[in-house]
């Protein structure tokens, strides 16, 4: 049976609001980029390099396909779709994430873009994709718009993102973990521990599975499913333009 289913310290910003002014959501980022890597690796405990493979078999790019990774922040979400050969654009607009990026995988053609005015053609990728990135856009609908634009027809999306445990008691726990164990992890290891009670908050404000799927159809994408991994922590989204 298939598993998808239908339905400011130094005077700068040091975490972003709920309301997700771009600005502020860019300079938190920027603030956390030298540690980023290291600092999801520790919270996650490990877990997000499973889900970057899963993200990998959902995007099933192909050599010489091409491949939005958007909101792609160091590019670590990148390098799965670049092993396969396919021509991988990693784009994100904190440029702390991008020189951080630069500095370990010069080789991509790192682009300075906003996911809601994305400075791309009409129908140019084969995929685009974005991981732990769309909850952080203030406007998503914005950019589940122009994500469709840049696609070309026949194409698809797949989105990684933390979603709502579907289990009521394992659910319970994760809200622990996510508001009491996470903040005190995050001061030992990141260089912005408040831009990780953001990401605390910002997971519990997100949409859950069907209503993000809703909001896909909204835009513009058929076929719409998704997949739950880590009993619904992360959820995949995926979608298809229409030939
Ligand atoms: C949690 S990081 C994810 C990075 C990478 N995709 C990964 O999986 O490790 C979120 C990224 O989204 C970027 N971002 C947030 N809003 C954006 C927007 N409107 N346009 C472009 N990038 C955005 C941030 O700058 C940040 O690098």
């Amino acid at each position: 049976m298939s598993r998808w289913c239908a339905g400011c310290h130094n005077g700068r910003v040091t975490r972003a609001s709920l309301n997700k002014q771009p600005h502020e959501v860019a300079s938190m980022f920027d603030d956390v980029a030298e540690r980023y890597d290291l600092t999801n690796d520790v919270l996650s405990l490990g877990q997000d390099r499973r889900w970057r493979k899963e993200v990998a078999r959902a995007v099933d790019a192909r050599p010489a396909q091409k491949v939005l990774d958007l909101a792609a922040g160091t590019a670590t979400s990148s390098l799965p779709f670049a092993r396969t050969g396919a021509y991988v654009v990693p784009c994100d607009f904190s440029l702390g994430m991008l020189q951080v990026g630069k500095k370990k995988h010069g080789w991509l053609p790192f682009t300075a873009g906003d996911a809601t005015k994305l400075p791309f053609k009409d129908d140019t990728f084969d995929a685009v994709t974005i991981s732990f990135g769309l909850r952080n856009v203030q406007d998503f609908d914005a950019a589940l718009r122009e994500m469709y634009r840049v696609t070309r027809p026949g194409g698809r999306v797949v989105i990684c993102e933390f979603s709502h445990p579907t289990w009521a008691p394992f659910r319970t726990l994760y809200t622990e973990y996510l508001m009491r164990a996470l903040p005190p992890v995050a001061r030992a290891v990141s260089s912005n521990p408040e831009a990780y009670v953001y990401l605390a908050e910002s997971i519990r404000a997100w949409p859950d599975q069907p209503a993000l799927a809703e909001r896909l159809r909204k835009a513009g994408w058929s076929k719409v499913a998704w997949r739950n991994l880590t009993g619904g922590v992360v959820t995949l989204h995926r979608g298809f333009k229409e030939s």
